[in-house]
C-alpha cells in the first residue's frame, strides 16, 4: 500500500493528512497512535455506512478501541439545527467525555456537521476526518471549516475547528457515483487554476485516470490538492486574506446553488465548475486575463463532463437581479461591495474587492441569454 503523509502545520493544532488506497483499514492503528481515546463516536450516513463502516469498526476492534456510531440520512438536509440537536443528544446520552474522539466517516455533509458537533460539545472535543467523497478528500476535510445551514443561507452557523487527523482512503472512492467524482474533480482543477498552471494542465490531461481508478494519478491529484490547501490554511487559517482564494468560482457557485434550492439538482462541485468558467469570463471581460485562458478553462471542465455554462445547467428560473441579490449576501461581501476571486491567467488568481456591479451584470446578462434560464430582468 503506497501511502503519503502530509502535515498541516498550525501552531498547537498541527495534524497529518494520510492519503492512500486502503488507509481506512488502518484507521484503528492511526487513531491509537494519535491519542489514547477511551472511546470513539463515529458519525456517518446511510450510503457510506453500508459500504465502509464495517472496515472502520473492524480496524478499531483490532486496535482495542471501543466505539459507537450514529448513522444519519444522507444529503445536505442533515446539516441542520434539527439533526445537530439529535446528534449531540445521542452523544450526551452515550456519556461522551472530553477524552473521547469523534470520527466523521463520510462526505462534506458529515464532515461539516460532525466537526461542528465536536467543536461545541462540552466546549470542544477532538475529531478525525475520514472523508469518503473526492470533494471531501481534496477540500472539506482539511482546514477546519465546520458548519450547518440555516434558512438564511448555507454554512452560516459554524466555527473553525481543526481536525486532529485526516484519513483519505483513495479506494473508498471506487463506490462513489461518477457524478459525485466529477464534482470533486472540479475542486481539484480549481487548485490548479488558482495557483499552479502546470498542475491544472496535468489534471486536465489525466481526467480519466483520476476519475476511474484508485491508482497513482488519483493519489497525486488528492495529495497535490491537499498540499496546496494546507499551505493556504497555514498562512491564513481564519480567512483574513489569502484563504479567500480557495473560493475561486464560489461567488457564482453559491448563487447557482441558492437558485437551485440546494436540491441536488446542481451539486456543489458542478456549481464550482460553472462558477470558475464565469470567473475567468469576468476576468477576460475586465481585460485582466487572456480570452484564450477562459476558453481553455471552459474546455477542461466540459471535457470532464462538468457544466461550463448556464446552458449545461438545469433550468434555474433565476434572473440577473436574483443573482446579484444573492451575491450581495456572500460571506466575502464587504461594505455592500461584491467580492470575487478573479485571475490574471490560469494559475494566477487574486481577490478583487471592488468589482464594478455593472461589469458583473453585463457578464450575467450574456451568460444567462446563452443558457436555458428564463430572463426576467
Ligand atoms: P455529501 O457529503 O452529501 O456526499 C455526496 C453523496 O455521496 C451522499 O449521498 C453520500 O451519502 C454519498 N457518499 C459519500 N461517500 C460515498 C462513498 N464512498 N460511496 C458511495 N456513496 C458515498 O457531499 P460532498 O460533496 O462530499 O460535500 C458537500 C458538502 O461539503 C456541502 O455541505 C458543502 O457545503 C461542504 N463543503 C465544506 C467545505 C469546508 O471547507 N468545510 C468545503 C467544500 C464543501
Ligand atoms: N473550501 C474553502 C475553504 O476551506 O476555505
Amino acid at each position: 500500500m503506497s501511502v503519503e503523509r502530509l502535515r498541516v502545520d498550525l501552531a498547537g493544532r498541527a495534524y497529518d493528512i494520510v492519503v492512500g488506497a486502503g488507509v481506512l483499514a488502518d484507521a484503528g492503528r492511526e487513531i491509537a497512535a494519535l491519542k489514547r481515546a477511551r472511546r470513539v463516536f463515529i458519525v456517518s450516513d446511510d450510503n457510506v455506512a453500508k459500504r465502509h463502516l464495517g472496515t472502520l469498526t473492524q480496524s478499531l476492534d483490532t486496535a482495542g478501541i471501543a466505539h459507537e456510531a450514529s448513522v444519519l440520512p444522507p444529503g445536505e438536509a442533515s446539516k441542520s439545527f434539527g439533526v445537530l440537536e439529535q446528534l449531540t443528544g445521542q452523544m450526551l446520552d452515550a456519556n461522551i467525555e472530553r477524552g473521547d474522539l469523534i470520527v466523521a466517516l463520510g462526505g462534506g455533509v458529515i464532515g461539516d456537521l460532525a466537526g461542528f458537533a465536536a467543536g461545541i460539545l462540552k466546549r470542544g472535543l477532538d475529531y478525525v476526518q475520514v472523508p469518503t467523497t473526492l470533494l471531501a478528500q481534496v477540500d472539506s476535510s482539511v482546514g477546519g471549516k465546520t458548519a450547518i445551514d440555516v434558512p438564511q443561507g448555507k454554512n452560516l452557523v459554524g466555527l473553525f475547528h481543526q481536525p486532529s487527523l485526516v484519513l483519505a482512503d483513495t479506494a473508498v472512492l471506487d463506490t462513489l457515483p461518477v457524478r459525485e467524482m466529477r464534482a470533486g474533480y472540479a475542486e481539484i482543477l480549481k487548485y490548479g487554476l488558482i495557483g499552479d498552471a502546470a498542475f491544472a494542465e496535468w489534471v486536465a490531461n489525466n481526467t480519466h485516470a483520476i476519475l476511474s481508478t484508485s491508482g497513482a494519478e488519483r493519489t497525486k491529484a488528492i495529495v497535490t490538492s491537499c498540499r496546496m490547501k494546507a499551505r493556504v490554511v497555514e498562512a491564513d487559517e481564519r480567512e483574513a486574506g489569502q484563504r479567500a482564494l480557495l473560493n475561486l468560482g464560489h461567488t457564482f457557485a453559491h448563487a447557482i446553488e441558492a437558485c437551485a434550492g440546494y436540491s441536488g439538482k446542481v451539486l456543489h462541485g458542478e456549481a464550482v465548475a460553472a462558477g470558475c468558467c464565469l470567473a475567468f469570463d469576468l476576468s477576460a471581460q475586465l481585460g485582466l486575463s487572456p480570452v484564450e485562458d477562459a476558453a481553455r478553462v471552459r474546455q477542461w471542465f466540459a471535457r470532464a463532463g462538468l457544466p461550463a455554462s448556464f446552458a449545461d445547467l438545469p433550468e434555474l428560473g433565476a434572473s440577473e437581479d436574483d443573482f446579484i441579490e444573492i451575491m450581495r449576501q456572500d460571506k466575502k461581501a464587504s461594505g455592500g461591495k461584491l467580492v470575487f476571486v478573479l485571475a490574471r491567467g490560469v494559475g494566477r488568481a487574486f481577490v478583487a474587492r471592488d468589482v464594478d456591479e455593472s461589469a458583473v451584470r453585463t457578464l450575467l446578462r450574456t451568460a444567462l441569454a446563452q443558457g436555458s434560464s428564463p430572463k426576467r430582468s
